[in-house]
């Protein structure tokens, strides 16, 4: 098992202070930076666009991932890519075509991510394996920073990681988002997730650099 990555979503932070945010949250340890893009149809929340994208991937020397919770991605994939976002992830519950989807992704230069909501079975994953970078597990539904974290779902960790190690996708990483706190961070990692996303238990705490050391 390799060293965890502490994602942390920026959903929570001054809206009107993006890349200043990322960058504490970079100073503070942070290895990734996760920022969800919500359309309110996808979601009801709207949030930030690629031009947003792009000043917090000028301000950051780590890797950003783009966590489309949108209807229609497919519009959106070369600008977030274009704006310098390490991966773009896109639902598979929006497209009858993940595949070509994810191909996009790739195509625009970035690495795909798949993610998928609790209700959302894995299965899919043996058909797309060598043709997905990140797979972006969701412990609450989709929308709102600050939910309760779903464990049942802790099972579908284990599955993904079988799936993608059997076919063709052992070197995608498995991303798990929703609810991640102290008190679930050692399990996730257990059941083989790479990259912990967490938000407001970092951005809501007084000592977020102290919070994502907690979740090492
Ligand atoms: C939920 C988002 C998550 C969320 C994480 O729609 O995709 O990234 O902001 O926040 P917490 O950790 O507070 O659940
Ligand atoms: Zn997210």
């Amino acid at each position: 098992m390799g060293k965890v990555m502490i994602a942390p979503s920026v959903l929570g932070c001054d809206q009107g202070n993006l890349a200043e945010e990322a960058f504490a949250l970079q100073m503070a340890g942070a290895d990734m930076i996760h920022l969800d893009v919500m359309d309110g149809v996808f979601v009801p929340v709207l949030t930030v666009g690629a031009g947003i994208a792009a000043s917090i991937s000028r301000r950051v020397d780590i890797p950003v991932d783009a966590h489309l919770m949108v209807q229609k991605p497919s519009h959106l994939i070369e600008a977030f890519a274009d704006a310098g976002c390490s991966y773009i992830t896109v639902h598979a519950e929006v497209t009858s075509h993940l595949d070509r989807l994810l191909a996009q992704i790739r195509t625009a230069g970035s690495m795909a991510g798949v993610a998928v909501n609790p209700s959302t079975s894995v299965d899919f994953l043996r058909w797309v394996a060598p043709a997905v970078d990140l797979v972006l597990i969701m412990t609450v539904n989709p929308g709102y920073g600050g939910q309760e974290h779903l464990e049942h779902i802790h099972d579908k960790i284990t599955e993904a990681r079988r799936i993608l190690d059997c076919y063709g996708g052992s070197g995608a990483l498995i991303s798990v988002d929703g609810g991640v706190n102290d008190a679930n961070a050692e399990k996730l990692v257990s059941r083989g997730a790479d990259i912990l996303v967490s938000g407001s238990f970092i951005t809501g705490s007084d000592d977020p650099a102290a919070a994502m050391e907690k979740l090492r």
